[in-house]
């Protein structure tokens, strides 16, 4: 589908009401807007698909309306400029990619000339320039000199997901606006919304899996609603967007923990076994794994539950029951365990089948894990006069990695983080820049940043974390060979997983297999994936993310491969044998088989 007709596209808000959430920019720049004095420069920054060409947009239409005297918060919706804005062919609102044109010195200079004359119909020449992090530094000099002194009908607007890449003189002569990642409750809004205007029918739950999966991303929730109602026909229910999207369902979750805390790493294991051999994504239901215990160490620790946290009253009063039966060490050792098998799996190509069997080995059986740590949760298992599972007779602890660093402080959970609301500024005076809140993980919670945006405190302050996975230059580092696009699988497995979570979800068990006239061929595991994958989002989604790890520039064709491919073979091989260890497991916990059908 292309992007005009996909359907993030064509419900994209045209006016600061039509927004769910971004509350706080929506207000900053009404007032600004009402002030009558708008600034020549923004910037609008946040984490992708998070609104901030919208929002751009939507200033664009305020500042140019038609049907008012002047920049009004309320655009008709329905004069020239209204209904032109954010088409290619208005010329008094010019929107330049970054990444493509007016990046270098001549480009910029030649559009910087352009820019210079009146606008056609508008008050105001309207520039967009979105990944303005890419304008190199000379391009950059030169849009610094007009922003010194623009000319009083241009306004320029930024865009970016790295506002910290921004040279800072250009920072701060912009007014800096940050656009925050949607919590659920917003995500699921804009679903219910977009599904009903569509006309496609579509449960509570199922709404509800696809905007955890969309991971904060507006687009990336569209893109999957527009994707699964074709693939189901119209209709949506949970097991659909459980089986599209790899995931596991929240009751196998609840089972799975509470068999844990009950000591009966049998029954875990089996279910984890069962619920891996159908249509799940390891990595998925490690990353559920890691949510779920996590709300359990919350609440251990007296946190109340959130709306975001999207869980029924029932499921609340279970999770409860969970926090009181398990210790709080239990808790932040499982939680330690998995951050750990994550690091392992991202960086050393663990297979994640056998990082999530050992963590449930180990959180069942304390005394399998050779910790201290470990020691402490049995200790406080056994004074709470919980089942602390003896030591297994025979073999020795089958866990082949060493020790884990001792664990962290539970993590602050990114949703549950109350929003600060930004102050109301006064009209015609920047607002305040708001206290910063307290980083949390991947710290993309952030405020509004406007007004004196200059101070590098400031913007240091709420800057999110850089990111965790170490990304090579887009500078070619071999022959562009499916040999090399092996060694290189993983890198952009870990890219795609940091920047497109949906995207990398197709991808689990795919490997690089042709490389031939420019095309990169990749076999993943399903035709249904395949399929996915071939749809102009996630296909750029892969190719840029091959472009940045291998430096080349290749056309990715996906094919369904006949078995299902556990991990590219460019990754080490896990350090013992899937079999072997699960017979180990096997024979350690007293499982039974059924069926023998296991892959
Ligand atoms: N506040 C919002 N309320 C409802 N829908 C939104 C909102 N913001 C964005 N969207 C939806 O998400 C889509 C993508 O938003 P947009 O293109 O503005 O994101 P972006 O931040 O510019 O992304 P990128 O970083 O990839 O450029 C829009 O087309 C729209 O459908
Ligand atoms: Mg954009
Ligand atoms: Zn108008």
């Amino acid at each position: 589908m292309s992007e005009a007709g996909s359907l993030y596209n064509r419900h994209r808000p045209a006016t600061f009401a039509d927004m769910v959430g971004q509350d706080h920019v929506a207000r900053a720049l009404g007032n600004a807007l009402r002030s009558g004095r708008p600034a020549q420069g923004f910037l609008f920054s946040g984490p992708r698909g998070t609104g901030k060409t919208t929002t751009a947009r939507i200033l664009a239409r305020c500042l140019n309306c038609q049907s008012s005297p002047g920049p009004t918060p309320e655009p008709c919706g329905h004069c020239d400029s209204c209904l032109r804005t954010g088409h290619g062919d208005w010329l008094d609102v010019v929107e330049v990619d970054a990444a493509s044109s007016a990046r270098r010195i001549d480009e910029m200079r030649e559009w910087l000339e352009t820019v210079r004359y009146a606008p056609v119909a508008c008050r105001y020449r309207v520039t967009i320039m979105d990944e303005a992090h890419q304008i190199t530094d000379d391009a950059a000099s030169a849009l610094l000199k007009t922003l010194e002194e623009p000319p009083p009908h241009l306004v320029v607007i930024l865009c970016t997901t790295h506002p910290w890449d921004i040279l800072p003189t250009i920072r701060s002569r912009l007014q800096h606006y940050v656009l925050r990642k949607p919590g659920l409750p917003a995500l699921v809004r804009v679903l219910e919304r977009v599904a009903r205007s569509e006309g496609i029918e579509s449960s509570e739950a199922a709404l509800d899996i696809l905007a955890r999966a969309a991971d904060g991303s507006y687009r990336d929730a569209l893109g999957l609603l527009d994707q699964i109602s074709t693939y189901a026909g119209g209709r949506v229910d949970s097991a659909d967007a459980l089986e599209l999207l790899g995931a596991v369902a929240r009751e196998t979750m609840f089972e799975l923990v509470d068999l844990m805390a009950a000591g009966e790493a049998a029954g875990a294991f089996e279910l984890l076994q069962e619920t891996l051999d159908g249509p799940v994504d390891p990595a998925q239901a490690m990353r559920g794994l890691v949510t779920h215990l996590r709300y359990v160490c919350l609440l251990q620790q007296g946190a109340r539950t959130r709306d975001e946290w999207a869980f029924a009253p029932e499921e609340i009063a279970r999770l409860q029951a969970q926090a009181n039966q398990l210790s709080d060490a239990q808790v932040v050792r499982a939680l330690d365990l998995l951050a750990d098998a994550q690091v392992r799996i991202r960086h050393g190509g663990a297979d994640p089948r056998l990082q999530l069997e050992l963590v449930a080995a180990r959180l069942s059986r304390p005394a399998l894990d050779p910790v201290p740590a470990a020691l402490e949760a049995r200790i406080a298992a056994l004074e709470a006069g919980r089942p602390a599972a003896a030591p297994p007779p025979a073999p020795a602890p089958p866990a082949p990695v060493a020790a884990p660093p001792p664990p962290p402080p539970p993590a602050p959970d990114p949703v549950a983080a109350e929003p600060v609301p930004a102050p109301e500024p006064p009209p015609a005076a920047p607002p305040a820049p708001p206290a910063p809140e307290p980083e949390a993980a991947g710290g993309e919670d952030d405020d509004m940043l406007d007004g004196d945006p200059g101070s590098e405190e400031e913007l240091d302050a709420v800057a999110p974390a850089p990111p965790p996975a170490p990304v090579a230059p887009p500078v070619p580092t071999g022959p562009a060979d499916v040999e090399h696009m092996e060694r290189l699988w993983t890198q952009v497995l870990e890219l795609l997983e940091r920047d497109a979570p949906p995207t990398r979800g197709f991808l689990d068990g795919s490997r690089p297999t042709r490389v031939a006239g420019g095309i990169l061929e990749v076999t993943v595991t399903s035709p249904m994936r395949a399929g996915m994958l071939g749809r102009p989002e996630h296909r750029e989604r892969v190719r840029t993310a091959v472009r940045t790890v291998s430096g080349h520039e290749l056309t990715i064709d996906f094919e369904a491969g006949d078995a299902p491919l556990e991990q590219a073979p460019a990754t080490p091989p896990p350090p013992k044998d899937h079999e072997a260890l699960f017979d180990e497991l096997k024979t350690m916990f007293g499982a039974v088989e059924e069926g023998g059908d296991r892959t």
